[in-house]
């Protein structure tokens, strides 16, 4: 038992369910007691709802029964009532057309559940890529106390005594396959190389990158990025952040009072240093505009500018999340990063977030670089702006080619992703290293849903020269795992009638990443007159959550939500139900 006073105990929200001696709480009551549960759990102690993102189509969170059950532990401990519920798990792997469709779904899910439910605290169960935003996004719509626990990475993959990463050497083999350096058998044998256990994408991916975003937002216990998803340690995470949700209720420590400014400030400079995933960018815009903080692009270049990467781990470097782990895991890169934090920024555990890592240990500098001795100068990511994305676009210096950073080249285009596909392999297409791949409509509406397809793979006559980088530029996103010159994220999209849409064979691009410039070199004439002979984009769906996705859905610079979902509205207790 925790051995705190509660003097709100059987005054707080669960108490308005089953607290009451009416015929409502009797009901209440009455049919949770079908489970098992005695009567004293409901004496008004604080309830903890774990929303379990479990699935087996999402093996990521495949194991998130068993984590739940060590959640439950700590919460009983701590004198608790834990409640399990399902939401939505949209899985980056399996979900199609892309599983970033569904982050706005399933926060609604989340959001509704937390809100009509008897709960006073809530665990979130997170791990795959859009599982952690959406799951903090319906949250901070509710602003109850909250705590989030990842599932963990799965452990390194090994090929032939090399470490392989997850996405990274899809896109390295599939690559080497089309150049013809790797056999067919030799690409399908890796597979099961690659994902040996439990646990997320083991690479510096999107998930790896949220489960680092929700610890340095303070979201959850310190050190819960990198435990692996298969170690012990991960377990007493989930048991301790069970203890820590039933605290947090009796501190009334609330969502809003750990997500301020301040904490997306820091998580902005350790995606920096982590060399996080572009996908970031979209889901903190996001979870800052259901909290109500004020965060812009202009944040994120603003504060990644003089960050440097410290860590050396796939897509940027060579290590993986285990590796991570036994170097000292993300406290060992906050603590080198402290003059860039709001050093008193609160996290779930009620301290400081420099309180939580100023004595951090580091046990491995081929992974953990210290800050005077940076992995990478550039850890940022870049926002570049001008007539093509008047609302700006991103890109990942880490990842990409210092010899691109400024370039002008001829523009190829490719009307789609299904257009590219067509295309890329004819020997015929006129194209070479110095020219610049556009992909058009994969934006929030074009694609729907914005998907990963950013990275293009590069034309087999440029991979025989040996060569593996051009610029591509799109309204898309890459995956957290890719790598590579790739401007991401244009705003407007070209299915919002952006210029992307007018963009032709032959234009000419100037990329200017120092000064932050991406110039479509033709002139305003000539763009007014190819978009009055344009035909403008029509929603392909007439009913479904696919048709409100794509009427209502922000563009990437806004975060990628839908419009009617900006802003918090707390959680009142709804009307009875009978
Ligand atoms: Fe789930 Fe990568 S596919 S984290
Ligand atoms: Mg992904």
């Amino acid at each position: 038992m925790t051995d705190r006073p509660d003097p709100m105990k059987g005054k707080r929200r669960s108490s308005q369910w089953w607290g009451k001696t009416d015929k409502d709480g009797w009901a209440h009551r009455s049919w949770m007691k079908n489970q098992g549960f005695p009567a004293h759990l409901f004496d008004g102690r604080p309830v903890i709802g774990i929303a379990n993102t479990f699935s087996e189509f999402n093996p990521c969170n495949a194991h998130f029964r068993k984590l739940a059950e060590h959640v439950k532990r700590g919460v009983y401990e701590a004198g608790g009532f834990p409640v399990e519920f399902p939401v939505f798990s949209n899985s980056e792997s399996q979900l199609r057309p892309t599983a970033m469709l569904y982050r706005n779904l399933a926060s609604m899910d989340v959001e509704e559940a937390i809100r009509g439910l008897p709960m006073d605290g809530v665990v979130l169960l997170v791990g795959c890529d859009k599982t952690t935003p959406a799951l903090l996004m319906g949250a901070a719509s509710c602003d109850l106390p909250t705590i989030c626990v990842s599932g963990g990475p799965m452990l390194n993959g090994y090929y032939k005594n090399e470490k392989i990463g997850s996405g990274t050497h899809i896109w390295k083999f599939s690559e080497a396959v089309r150049g013809g350096q790797m056999s067919i058998e030799d690409f399908m044998s890796a597979e099961a190389d690659n994902s040996r256990s439990a646990g997320h994408c083991m690479t510096m991916g999107t998930a790896s990158t949220m489960a680092s975003m929700a610890e340095s937002l303070g979201m959850t216990l310190p050190g819960n990025a990198a435990i692996p998803a298969v170690d012990s340690r991960r377990y007493v995470l989930a048991h301790m952040s069970g203890m820590r949700a039933v605290e947090m209720v009796i501190e009334d420590l609330r969502l809003s009072k750990i997500l301020t400014k301040q904490a997306f400030e820091n998580a902005i400079v350790t995606n920096g240093a982590i060399g996080g995933s572009t996908n970031a960018v979209v889901h903190l815009l996001a979870i800052a505009g259901r909290v109500g903080v004020e965060l812009d692009l202009n944040d994120w270049d603003r504060l990644g500018r003089d960050v440097p990467c410290l860590l050396n781990l796939m897509p940027s470097g060579e290590h993986l999340m285990e590796d991570f782990f036994y170097a000292g895991g993300l406290p060992a890169i906050l603590r080198e990063i402290g003059d860039f934090l709001n050093k008193d920024a609160v996290t779930a555990n009620g301290k400081s977030i420099w309180e939580n890592v100023k004595d951090a240990p580091c046990w491995n500098r081929d992974v953990v670089f210290e800050l005077k001795k940076p992995f990478k100068p550039n850890g940022g990511i870049a926002v570049l702006r001008g007539n093509l994305f008047p609302d700006g676009a991103v890109l990942k210096p880490s990842a990409a080619s210092p010899e691109l950073m400024v370039h002008r080249g001829r523009a190829v285009v490719f009307e789609d992703i299904e257009d590219y596909k067509a295309k890329i392999d004819d020997e015929s297409l006129d194209i070479d290293e110095t020219c610049i791949m556009v992909l058009k409509n994969c934006g929030p509406k074009g694609y729907p849903g914005m998907a990963e397809v950013g990275n293009m793979g590069l034309p087999p006559k440029v991979l025989r020269k040996g060569i593996t980088d051009m610029i591509r530029v799109s309204d898309a996103r890459m995956s957290g795992t890719a790598y590579g010159t790739v401007i991401l994220h244009g705003a407007p999209e070209a299915a919002a009638g952006g210029p992307l849409a007018y963009v032709q064979n032959g234009d000419m691009i100037e990329v200017d990443v120092p000064n932050r410039r991406l110039h479509l070199d033709v002139s305003d004439e000539e763009m007014a007159r190819r978009r009055a002979a344009g035909t403008a984009f029509v929603n392909p769906y007439d009913r479904g959550y696919s048709k409100l996705y794509v009427e209502t859905v922000n563009q990437a610079d806004k975060g990628a939500d839908l419009d009617f979902l900006v802003g918090k509205s707390g959680t009142p207790v709804l009307r009875e139900s009978h």
